[in-house]
């Protein structure tokens, strides 16, 4: 830890010295605190990031359609648009894959979940499921699953390590949950959490917000924190001794997610890729999503601001929207790539930079939670990566397979807590009725330890009527939560 005078010639030298006005009024414990955190802090770093992020605010969205180009065909496949012989060959290189040891899952789990507003981290968010598990019950029950469908396969049993990207904001909780849970019957061993870094808030002519007398405001520096957090928290060597070789990294809130898909795994080790990155297509040409496409010959994801309404609505020949793969947070990467990201570009990932109302301490002393932004955060995003591929593939599935995130609190009445449930129930009811039962009502949820995509089921089900809330469950789920 610095010295008080270290601390105060380093705020000197970087204009930042109003940090310190309360100094004097704190208490010792306080003070060792608040000494602790700002040495924690590179002010070099944060410097340069504040102008460079300053850049990014004042550039006006530009439109990029000019420089706009659709994924080229070769880098691009729809689920539904491969034979059943070529899907197999897919699924069966993924289990392969995950049978040998070759296949971690990373979970990004962050994020502040403001949008949703519930006071634990999102993970732990239990969507009111007949089972009432959560979304980390869930994930960790799919990887289960899939490594008893690789070892099916091929009669090995593979280790998949469940990497889990914390923050500050979500690390003790999340940290606790699985703990008290055994993690959901995975190997602890096999469970590795590690935190991603914190930023600082600025005012905008570049002093750091003071969040509370001793403390500054911090905020975790986005998903795409992800790469330098790999490296400062050794995971890479960590996954080299594991003997990783591919990494499926997904958001911690879609319910629909497969984890470690076989498929998605295999074909982009099929295609020799070492970036891959799932999609769902564009519902409406104004939906706010991100399109992964070309920009001047980079792959990169378009926010639907960067388009104008002329572009998002161009379609081909066959009336599909030409740029409609959006982006669901779900990746591919090898671990090389990896390695060539947090160790060569991470620090020229692109700034995200956005007007937030960040709550303060006045001159008074005084803490104000403002009605409109005074501040900016900066934010790095995961995919900002693409552009550095040498060779980047899509895989686009259907969305009520595979993507129903719970971003929002349920006043919003989409993508939020209720759309989740119905959507997951919706996708076990089809599975039900394709192995010859019959769902009356919307209740009848399938656990991910008897079916990871609708396999498994003829026997529990076939002739079968389900006209109430029922939880088909394993043997070993003695008492599925919830109940
Ligand atoms: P979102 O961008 O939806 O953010 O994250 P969020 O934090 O969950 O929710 P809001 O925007 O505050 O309402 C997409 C994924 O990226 C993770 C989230 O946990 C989620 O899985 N994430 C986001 C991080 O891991 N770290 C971050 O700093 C931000």
């Amino acid at each position: 830890m610095l010295s008080l005078e270290d601390i105060r010639t380093k705020l000197g030298k970087y204009n930042q010295s109003h940090v310190l006005q309360f100094w004097e009024e704190l208490a010792p414990e306080a003070q060792t605190n608040f000494l602790s955190q700002l040495s924690d802090i590179n002010f070099d770093d944060v410097s340069n990031l504040f102008n460079r992020a300053l850049g990014s605010l004042s550039e006006e969205t530009k439109k990029l359609d000019t420089l706009m180009e659709p994924i080229p065909p070769d880098q691009f496949e729809y689920e539904k648009g491969v034979d059943e012989d070529k899907l197999e060959e897919y699924r069966k290189k993924g289990l392969k894959a995950i049978s040998k040891s070759r296949v971690a899952v990373l979970l990004l789990a962050g994020g502040q979940g403001t949008r949703l507003g519930v006071p634990y981290p999102k993970g732990m968010c239990p969507i009111s499921l007949p089972s009432g598990k959560t979304l980390f019950q869930i994930q960790a029950e799919r990887i289960r699953s899939v490594v008893r469908l690789a070892k099916k396969e091929t009669g090995s049993t593979g280790r998949v390590c469940w990497y889990i990207m914390t923050s500050q904001a979500t690390h003790d909780a999340t940290a606790k949950f699985l703990e008290g849970h055994k993690y959901f019957g995975l190997n602890e061993d096999d469970v590795v959490l590690f935190q991603q870094g914190l930023l600082p808030s600025f005012s905008y002519d570049g002093r750091i917000i003071l969040d509370r007398k001793d403390s500054i405001s911090l905020a975790p520096d986005g998903n795409g924190g992800i790469y330098l957090a790999l490296r400062k928290n050794n995971i890479l060597q960590d996954m080299e001794r594991r003997g990783v070789k591919y990494v499926h990294v997904h958001s911690v809130d879609n319910i629909l997610v497969k984890v470690a898909d076989p498929v998605f795994i295999g074909y982009c080790v099929m295609k020799g890729a070492d970036c891959g990155n799932k999609v769902v297509r564009k519902e409406v040409p104004t939906e706010p999503v991100g399109v992964v496409c070309q920009v001047d010959g980079r792959f990169q994801v378009v926010e639907y601001s960067e388009i104008t309404d002329q572009t998002a609505n161009l379609r081909d020949d066959e009336g599909n929207l030409i740029f409609r793969a959006g982006n669901i947070c779900n990746h591919f990467f090898t671990t090389g790539f990896l390695k060539l990201i947090s160790e060569n570009y991470e620090d020229q990932l692109k700034l995200h930079v956005a007007r937030k109302k960040v709550p303060f301490v006045n001159e008074k002393g005084e803490r104000v939670t403002p009605s409109s932004p005074n501040g900016i955060k900066i934010e790095k995003f995961i995919f900002d990566v693409f552009q550095f591929s040498k060779n980047f593939v899509t895989w686009e599935v259907p969305r009520h397979t595979e993507f129903s995130p719970v971003k929002n609190s349920e006043s919003a009445e989409n993508d939020c807590p209720s759309t989740a449930r119905r959507d997951l129930l919706k996708l076990h009811k089809l599975y039900i009725q394709d192995a010859g039962g019959t769902v009356t009502c919307d209740e009848v949820e399938i656990s991910p330890l008897v079916s990871y995509a609708g396999e498994n089921l003829v026997e529990r089900v076939y002739g079968k009527v389900f006209d109430g809330r029922t939880v088909i469950s394993a043997e070993e789920e003695v008492v599925p939560n919830g109940f």
